[in-house]
C-alpha cells in the first residue's frame, strides 16, 4: 500500500511545518511536497496538526489491582486508546498467580492479549510477586524486549508490595543490564497509620481517600526512591507524581544530575479531588485512584513541572475498574461504605490526549511541541521504542493522529468511551480532537471513530465495550533507553 497524507501541518518535538507524507507499507517512506503517484489512498489532512502517535507510557489492561485481587478491563477495550489517538501502549504485565515473570510475560503476549489489542503494545514488567527467582529473571526481560519494571512501595499487605530491601536488590540487577526501574512511590505507612486513624474516628466516606493519603506520604517515598536509585546508580521512572512535595524531589534530584524522570497523568492535571465529595457513594468511588487527586495548586504546579521538564512523560495510569468493583466499597457486614475497600485505579488512556491538548495546548500553557514531546516522544524514548514510535521519522512507524483543532464538544460516556461504564472526565469541555489515526499506515479511526466492530466482551462476570480482531503488535524494548542518557550526562 502506498498511501499519501498531503496538506497537513507536521508537529513533532521540535518541529512544526507544512510536509506530506508518503507511507509505503507500514512506514514512514518520505516526508516532503510534490509526490508522484499513483496512491493507493489520498487522505487530505487540510486544517489539522499531524501528530506522531501517542505514546502512552502507563496502561494497566488485565492486570491484577490494586487489591490484590480484581483484574482491570479486558484488552478488547484497548480500542479506546487508538480512539483518543494513543497508537501505543506500554502495558504492565504483573505475575500470574503463581508464575514468574518471565513466564507471565509470555502468557500475556500468546495468551491474554493475543489478537485482542487494538493499538501497538510495548510492556513493562511489574513485580508483584518478589521471589527467589525475580532477580535472575531481570536480564531475561530485557532480552525478552521488556526493557522497564515497575515496582510497588506502598500497598503494604498485598503481594504487590516491595520492602526496601527488595526494591535496592531489584535496582542492582537491573542496572546491571540496562533496565529501567519504576516506582509506585507512597510510605505505606504513614497511608496505614491516616487510613486507621480515619476509621477508628468513624470516618469512611469517599472524601478519606483523599484525606489520609498526605502529600508528605509520596514525597518521603519519592525522595526515599531517588537516594536508593541514585546509590545503584540505576535510572528511575517515579510514575503517577500528584503533588507538589513529590515534584520538588523530583526537581532537585534532576538539579543535582540524577536520572530520575518524573511521570504525571492528566487526572491530576485536570481533576479536583472534590469529586470524591460526591453525595452518592457509588460515584465518589470512581476517582479513588493512587496517589490521590489533590487540587488547583497542585495541577498549576504539575503543568509547570511538565513544561520545565522535571516531570517529563504524561502517562494515563489506566486502570480500568468497573462500577461493580468500585461499588466493592460497600461494607455488608457493617452495613457501610468503606473507601478503603475500594479497588484504586481509573480509566483514563482514550482521554488522555484530550485533556492535555484542552487543558494545555488550548489553555495556553504548553507548546504544540511540549505536548507531543511528553504525550509521544519522551515516552517512546523512555521505553526503547524510539525511533519506531514517537515521532514522524523517515523509517518510523506511519502512526499518524490527524488532529482536528476546530472540535469542541462535551466529555461523556458516549462521545468519549472507557470501556467501563464511566468517565472520570465526564462533563469537562473538550476542544480538538483525534479526527483520523493511523497505525502503521491503516486508517484504524476516521471521524472520532474507531472503525474496527465494537461490542459486548464479558470478563469476569463483568461487560466491558469491546472490539475483536485487535491489530496490535508487540513492540520489543531496547534497553539503555532515555534514563541511561540522564546517567551519562
Ligand atoms: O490507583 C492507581 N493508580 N491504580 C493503578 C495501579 C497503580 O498504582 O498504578
Ligand atoms: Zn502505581
Ligand atoms: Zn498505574
Amino acid at each position: 500500500m502506498r498511501v499519501l497524507v498531503k496538506n497537513g501541518t507536521i508537529v513533532t518535538a521540535e518541529n512544526e511545518y507544512k510536509a506530506d507524507i508518503l507511507i509505503e507499507g507500514e512506514k514512514i517512506a518520505a516526508i516532503g511536497m510534490h509526490f508522484d503517484g499513483p496512491f493507493d489512498r489520498e487522505i487530505d489532512a487540510e486544517g489539522m496538526y499531524v501528530l506522531p502517535g501517542g505514546v502512552d507510557n502507563h496502561a494497566h489492561f488485565e492486570a491484577l489491582n490494586t487489591d490484590g485481587v480484581t483484574t482491570n478491563e479486558p484488552y478488547e477495550t484497548t480500542w479506546v486508546a487508538l480512539q483518543g489517538g494513543t497508537t501505543t501502549i506500554v502495558d504492565f504485565c504483573t505475575n500470574e498467580p503463581g508464575m514468574n515473570l518471565v513466564d507471565s510475560v509470555n502468557y500475556r503476549l500468546n495468551v491474554r492479549a493475543k489478537g485482542k489489542v487494538a493499538p501497538d503494545i510495548a510492556l513493562h514488567a511489574c513485580c508483584t510477586d518478589y521471589t527467589d527467582e525475580t532477580l535472575s529473571e531481570i536480564p531475561k526481560l530485557v532480552e525478552m524486549g521488556v526493557p522497564s519494571m515497575k515496582l510497588f512501595m506502598a500497598y503494604k499487605g498485598t503481594s504487590l508490595y516491595m520492602d526496601d530491601m527488595k526494591l535496592l536488590n531489584c535496582l542492582e540487577a537491573a542496572q546491571k543490564c540496562g533496565m529501567l526501574m519504576m516506582v509506585h512511590a507512597e510510605n505505606p505507612d504513614v497511608l496505614d497509620k491516616c487510613r486507621n486513624d480515619a476509621a477508628a474516628a468513624g470516618h469512611y466516606e469517599a472524601k478519606y481517600h483523599y484525606m489520609t493519603r498526605p502529600p508528605y506520604g509520596e514525597a518521603e517515598a519519592v525522595s526515599r526512591a531517588i537516594r536508593f536509585a541514585d546509590a545503584v546508580k540505576c535510572p528511575m521512572c517515579i510514575v503517577h507524581v500528584s503533588c507538589i512535595e513529590a515534584g520538588e524531589e523530583i526537581r532537585r534530584a534532576r538539579a543535582e544530575g540524577k536520572a530520575i524522570i518524573g511521570e504525571t497523568c492528566p487526572h491530576y492535571l485536570v481533576l479536583d479531588k472534590h469529586k470524591m465529595d460526591h453525595p452518592d457513594w457509588h460515584v465518589a468511588a470512581r476517582w479513588i485512584c493512587s496517589p490521590a487527586l489533590r487540587d488547583k495548586e497542585n495541577q498549576d504546579y504539575l503543568w509547570k513541572a511538565l513544561n520545565e521538564d522535571w516531570l517529563s512523560v504524561c502517562g494515563s495510569d489506566n486502570s480500568g475498574t468497573p462500577q461493580a468493583q468500585k461499588d466493592w466499597g460497600w461494607d455488608e457486614e457493617n452495613q457501610r461504605f468503606d473507601f478503603r475497600k475500594v479497588p484504586n485505579g481509573c480509566p483514563g488512556a482514550g482521554d488522555r490526549l484530550n485533556a492535555l491538548w484542552t487543558y494545555g495546548v488550548e489553555a495556553g500553557r504548553m507548546t504544540r511541541q511540549k505536548f507531543v514531546d511528553v504525550c509521544c516522544t519522551l515516552p517512546a524514548k523512555l521505553n526503547g521504542i524510539f525511533p519506531r514510535k514517537g515521532t514522524i521519522a523517515v523509517g518510523s512507524d506511519a502512526d499518524l493522529v490527524l488532529f482536528d483543532p476546530t472540535y469542541r464538544g462535551t466529555i461523556t460516556l458516549e462521545t468519549n468511551p472507557t470501556g467501563v461504564d464511566y468517565n472520570v472526565f465526564e462533563g469537562l469541555e473538550q476542544k480538538g480532537r483525534a479526527d483520523t489515526v493511523l497505525l502503521r499506515g491503516n486508517v484504524v479511526v476516521e471521524k472520532g471513530k474507531y472503525l474496527g466492530e465494537i461490542k459486548e466482551v464479558v470478563m469476569d462476570g463483568i461487560t466491558y465495550l469491546g472490539a475483536t480482531g485487535g491489530q496490535g503488535k508487540f513492540i520489543p524494548g531496547k534497553p539503555y533507553g532515555l534514563g541511561y542518557d540522564l546517567l551519562k550526562k
